[in-house]
């Protein structure tokens, strides 16, 4: 054996877990016992910390988020009485910010949950291999042991490890990215990681690619430069977006300041990264990295892990917005069809759409949900979609169904829930198309739901479709005034409608003076 690698074993370590979450402490324990370390497990901070007072621990691994003492008090405090152990912080996705408050105060490396085994090895092995090593080089006769060859290759390999775990990251965390936004905040996050940057910001390339607003921020006073516009014909910006390349520049003063120094005090120097995220071979969005401490280069292997990582949040910025186009054509396209379907019949002309804004009004009188609210928007437009498959002959007669011709008109529920089965409609979407002729005595179609058994969605649409019904002229009988059409709904409270929504729809703005009878005018 070289004598540096005899002096560098990490073998029979003794390290110290904190975490408050006794099972989580019981697997790490556990996996850091395979690797022949020995662990001692604390449950809080406190005690922790007053047993790695009396020495003897080679590394310290503790969670963040804990009731008492936190895994950031206790880094402070552990700096301040055993600055020589090194300590790693397990921390949930979304304090990844604090992971890198964390690296800044100290701490040697993190681990974002969940983490696997082999994570685990590597970031204790290296941390531990790490701190022996400088403590051998600080000894004296090694140091030069060191700086021979084997020592190079063994670090550029701790390099390449690092680099993997990186890349490892950067694509388990964008992959779980589905929001525009989120892959914003997560680029951010990295970037800021991998670089050891102060400041970090998005912006987007708006208006016909004439400005860039700055869509997400991290380590600026709240709010500030948020929302803020810049040209996209004034540099570096301009060269960036017609070279589709990073920059990097020192900067001081100047228009930029704000984006490097971020507190708008004069004469501050420092050091901005921009890597541009491309779509169609075109830069959409700017990923920016500022630094206050001005550093005149940028290292190759931060750089290439910094294009890796705005590499790879362009592919998924794309992926999301093809989905989105996809999803809004067909979208498109059904409502063409809804349109169709109401001009086939002229007497229900925007009936659809009416309802849906009905509906809607109902919902917000009721309080609910913004998700709810959205479920109505989206499906309420679409639920006589069925009724496309009704003949001319039925959908348009005059008089009375008779019994055949009223099953089929009654068919128009399940087939509209075929025809839109394929979106992967939200169970609120789909109940609204479904079951918004149920009745709360359980008289209605298509499966005879009654009360509560009727999705709640469902039963608020119904008060509003039979109200647009009412007060809209049909071919065999004028339209009802509004006043009768509300003293049939309140009739009908609690054998056709649920009372609540009857209720609701009282109080909605429905009733309201801006809303004349459409015969009125
Ligand atoms: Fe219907």
């Amino acid at each position: 054996l070289h004598p540096s690698e005899k002096e560098i074993s990490i073998e029979g370590s003794r390290l110290m877990l904190i975490d408050d979450d006794a099972g989580v402490r019981g697997v790490v324990a556990e996996l850091l016992s395979m690797k022949g370390w020995s662990v001692a497990e604390f449950s809080d901070a406190e005690s922790a910390l007053d047993e790695l007072k009396s020495g003897g621990f080679d590394l310290v691994l503790t969670d963040i988020n804990m009731p008492g003492m936190s895994g950031m008090d206790f880094l402070h405090a552990a700096k301040e009485t055993a600055s020589e152990v090194p300590v790693v912080m397990i921390t949930g996705y979304p304090s990844l910010d604090l992971a890198v408050e964390a690296m800044k105060e100290g701490a040697v490396d993190f681990l974002a949950k969940p983490f696997k085994a082999e994570d685990l090895h590597i970031v204790i092995g290296k941390a531990l291999y790490d701190s022996k090593a400088k403590k051998a080089a600080t000894a004296g006769p090694v140091s030069r042991a060191i700086e021979k060859l084997p020592a190079v290759a063994r670090r550029r390999l701790e390099d390449k490890i690092k680099e993997l775990s990186i890349l490892h990251t950067i694509s388990e965390t964008l992959d779980t990215a589905n929001e525009k936004e989120d892959i914003f905040r997560k680029t951010m996050d990295i970037g800021q990681i991998i670089t050891d940057a102060d400041k970090a910001f998005v912006m987007v390339v708006e208006d016909d690619n004439r400005e860039l607003v700055v869509r997400a921020v991290s380590g600026y006073d709240e709010g500030r430069l948020l929302g803020s516009r810049f040209s996209s014909a004034e540099e570096p910006f301009a060269s960036v977006i017609k070279s589709r390349s990073h920059s990097y520049l020192n900067v001081s003063g100047g228009d930029l300041e704000p984006l490097i120094v971020g507190t708008g005090e004069g004469g501050r120097a420092g050091a901005l990264l921009l890597a541009p995220m491309l779509m169609n071979n075109e830069v959409v969005v700017l990923l920016g990295l500022g630094s206050s401490m001005n550093a005149p280069e940028i290292s190759n292997d931060v750089l290439t892990l910094v294009l890796n990582l705005t590499a790879k949040a362009s592919m998924k910025l794309e992926n999301i917005t093809l989905s989105e186009n996809v999803f809004s054509s067909i979208i498109g396209a059904l409502n063409s069809l809804i349109n169709a379907l109401d001009a086939r019949d002229t007497y229900t002309r925007d009936h659809s759409n009416r309802v849906t804004q009905y509906a809607l009004m109902i919902a917000k009188s009721m309080g609910c949900e913004q998700g709810v609210l959205d479920s109505i928007g989206f499906a309420g437009p679409l639920h006589d979609i069925g009724k496309i498959g009704v003949r001319d002959d039925i959908l348009l007669k005059k008089g009375s169904f008779s019994v055949e011709e009223r099953e089929i008109m009654k068919g128009h529920v399940v087939r509209g829930e075929e025809i839109l089965r394929p979106l992967n409609l939200l169970e609120t979407e789909k109940a609204v198309v479904l079951y918004h002729h149920e009745r709360w005595d359980g008289g209605g179609y298509p499966n005879g739901l009654s009360g509560d058994e009727i999705p709640f969605a469902a039963r608020i649409f119904s008060v509003a479709d039979t109200f647009d019904a009412m007060t809209s002229t049909r071919p065999y009988r004028k339209a009802l005034s509004r006043d009768i059409a509300r003293d049939e709904i309140v009739r009908c409270r609690e054998s056709q409608f649920d009372p609540d929504v009857v209720e609701a729809f009282l109080g909605s703005e429905i009733l309201k003076d801006g809303n004349k009878d459409k015969d009125e005018e």
